[in-house]
């Protein structure tokens, strides 16, 4: 996951490489044998993903298309659109937030307002492209309030999405990382796991384990547009983020 031009079979064998001592990587102590198994691992991952995502694109297809008809909470009564979620197939890394805003109510597509831009600036910053993620939200379709602001979504709307889609959503993907941005993301999916959310102020930037995948709780982009030390925060959260996938991915290739 990082913007150079290298194939991810050469940043797998780098992530090696960085994990063995500085004495064995200067006596070059990666045997020949060494390295083609490794090659020769990290390609039957590689093509293992391959072929289950070809697998999850018609599920994940089918569960988009029935969000964009789902009728079944009183938020489809008020949205314009339906916003499903976005991104790869084969992403390690999932993002999920609240729910649509305006923006995203009118495009259809999740977190391209102005707090999609910061998220997208702090992918950058550590790297990592928005197509090589799953971004979605735990509701579908935009909370509003009677005056046409943005709200939470309500705990009955939660109860009735979520178990129809943004759970089937993980089950297709199986990330290995969870972000979740802001509290409502944060309490619905540490909760759902048996795990005691707590203040977001408290919490953001840990790494809660659970046996399916890992779970890293943030501050809501949106709260950052507006004080520095939020955003700041947020920055240092990605440093963090970037330093579990890394060793997330360096855990896969030793299992
Ligand atoms: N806020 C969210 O929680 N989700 C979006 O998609 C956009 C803003």
């Amino acid at each position: 996951m990082s913007a150079s031009k290298s194939t991810p079979v050469d940043r797998g064998l780098n992530d090696v490489s960085e994990s063995l001592s500085s004495s064995e990587r200067t006596q070059n102590n990666i045997l020949p044998q060494r390295r083609q198994l490794l090659k020769d691992q990290i390609a039957l991952i590689q093509s293992s993903r391959r072929f289950l995502s070809l697998k999850a694109q018609k599920p994940l297809d089918e569960l988009h298309s029935e969000i964009i008809r789902c009728t079944k909470c009183r938020l489809a009564k008020t949205r314009t659109r339906a916003v499903p979620g976005e991104g790869s197939m084969n992403a390690r890394l999932m993002f999920i937030g609240e729910g649509p805003g305006r923006t995203e109510d009118q495009k259809g597509r999740p977190f391209v307002g102005r707090a999609g831009k910061l998220l997208d600036e702090m992918l950058e910053e550590i790297g990592v492209k928005r197509s090589e993620v799953f971004i979605t939200n735990v509701v579908k379709c935009r909370p509003v309030s009677p005056e046409g602001r943005d709200r939470k979504p309500s705990e009955d709307e939660i109860s009735t999405c979520t178990p129809l889609y943004l759970e089937k959503q993980i089950d297709i993907i199986t990330p290995t990382v969870i972000c979740t941005l802001g509290d409502t993301a944060t309490a619905y999916i540490l909760h759902k796991h048996g795990l005691e959310p707590g203040m977001i102020s408290k919490i953001h930037g840990s790494t809660f384990i659970t046996h399916r995948f890992k779970i890293m709780p943030m501050y809501h982009p949106a709260a950052a547009l507006y004080t520095n030390e939020l955003k700041e925060a947020i920055q240092r959260d990605f440093e963090r983020l970037e330093a579990l996938l890394k060793q997330s991915s360096l855990e896969s290739f030793r299992s």
